[in-house]
């Protein structure tokens, strides 16, 4: 365990001291000493995204993806089963996998020419016989598996802590959420293509904050799309909803309806058809009716995967609104730079010309080229580039909105749950679970 300095717990105690009273120091968006505390305390304790099943339908078909910095092999056997192991020959440690995603039985090291089974066993070694004269037992030097997978309707996750609670538990109340997005219809999602994947010099909390919590900054930074007449004309859409958190566990989500007066179709201007699909779907009554006032929903688990789930408005092109669905992962490449993986959704039943109009909604809107994205990032960048500093990364911000809200007894979710979007309730409760993560 990494042994901390004393100035290291001067942060700390600095970092609690701000959670305490909602005054963050700036330099947690940027900082060395924290980074190398959340590599060890949050990303290698973590329940952390790794991929959609539907990236991986077939016996063979894997993709690389990535906790920190170690790569790991998600593969579906043979016999169907998914697995992951890190990519790394047990010989001289070679990677194994040679491409982002493919379709392999094997994977052979290019080095000495060691073979793997894609359920990670070692069956072939060149000159065995020669070479090792029956001293090595191949069924002993298997690829090594990520020590915990697990899925949740789909949606695959890994964990370096062998000794970690399962994902059930760790997702704790935040299901319902997920839910709304996984059991909208019987036949599940399918992902649109691979991630798309581009580095962004910022920290992952940054990002992380935005999709928690953050539907202030629409207002501002996403001001030309009222412009353009692409969101609704009211700047505060936006605070038109629920914010909802899971004490404890620092997940939380957004549910957003319609500013009132403005005419939104209900439930993300779904098709009917998939409107009575998701209806007979759900597993609750209260999912359903929060489900079809909803015109946007993001849903954030600790410590870095968020969903986005936005109506999509009418434009010239598109008289009609398709709604887009995007996952995306904040994965922490080092102090103040992050890999943003993003993938495009959509339900696997979608009439194809809805499944289009999702892609094409998707890439307008968000990803690497999306119109919202790229406001949000260029921001993201320059807090970073403050937080690090000299006297930028002194100043105390302020997460103290909403202080004076009470929680909403009506909202039938679980969670606490505040009926107004304007608040730091979130982000605060974000910040308590993390630093409680940091000091265990
Ligand atoms: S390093 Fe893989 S076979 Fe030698
Ligand atoms: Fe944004």
């Amino acid at each position: 365990m990494l042994r901390l300095s004393d100035g290291v717990r001067a942060k700390l105690e600095e970092l609690a001291q701000g959670v305490e009273e909602g005054l963050l120091p700036a330099w947690i968006f940027n900082d060395p000493d924290l980074f190398e505390l959340e590599k060890e305390r949050i990303f290698s304790r973590s329940w952390v995204y790794l991929a959609h099943e539907s990236e991986i339908p077939k016996p063979g078909d894997y993709v690389l993806r990535y906790i920190l910095n170690n790569p790991y092999i998600v593969v579906r056997g043979e016999d169907g089963q998914v697995r992951a192991f890190l990519d790394m020959c047990r010989h001289r440690g070679m990677r194994v996998c040679r491409a982002e995603a493919g379709n392999a039985s094997h994977f052979r090291c290019p080095f000495h020419g060691w073979t793997y089974r894609n359920d990670g066993a070692l069956v072939g070694v060149p000159a065995e016989r020669e070479a090792f004269a029956g001293d090595l037992r191949k069924e002993e030097w298997g690829l090594v598996p990520l020590p915990r997978l697990e899925a949740f309707d789909g949606l695959l996750f890994g964990n370096l802590d062998p000794g970690a609670p399962s994902l059930e538990e760790w997702l704790g109340e935040i299901r319902w959420y997920l839910e709304l997005i996984t059991k909208r219809s019987p036949a599940g999602l399918e992902v649109l293509g691979p991630p798309q994947r581009w580095v962004v010099p910022t920290d992952w909390k940054l990002a992380l904050e935005t999709f928690i919590s953050d539907s202030y900054h629409t207002l501002m930074t996403h001001r030309s799309l009222i412009e353009l007449g692409i969101a609704p004309k009211d700047a505060k859409y936006a605070m038109y909803g629920e914010q909802i958190h899971v004490p404890g566990k620092g997940h939380g989500a957004m549910v957003v309806g319609a500013p009132p007066g403005a005419q939104l179709p209900p439930f993300w201007g779904y098709p009917e058809e998939m409107m009575e699909r998701a209806r007979a779907s759900y597993p609750t009554k209260e999912q359903w009716e929060v489900a079809k006032e909803t015109r946007i929903l993001l849903i954030t688990l600790f410590p870095n995967f968020s969903i986005h789930n936005p109506i999509r408005r009418p434009d010239h092109k598109y008289p009609r609104p398709v709604p887009m669905l995007t996952f995306r992962v904040w994965h922490p490449l080092g102090p103040g730079r992050i890999e943003i993986f993003s993938w495009g959704l959509v339900e696997k039943d979608a009439p194809e010309w809805f499944k289009e109009k999702a892609r094409h909604s998707y890439l307008r809107f968000f990803g690497s080229s999306g119109t919202f994205e790229q406001d949000d990032t260029e921001i993201w960048s320059h807090v970073a580039q403050n937080a690090a500093s000299t006297q930028g990364g002194r100043v105390r911000l302020y997460y103290r909105m909403g202080l004076h809200l009470a929680p909403d007894p009506n909202w039938p979710g679980p969670g606490v749950a505040y009926g107004l979007n304007f608040t730091d309730a979130n982000l605060r409760n974000f910040h308590r679970r993390y630093l409680e993560m940091l000091l265990a």
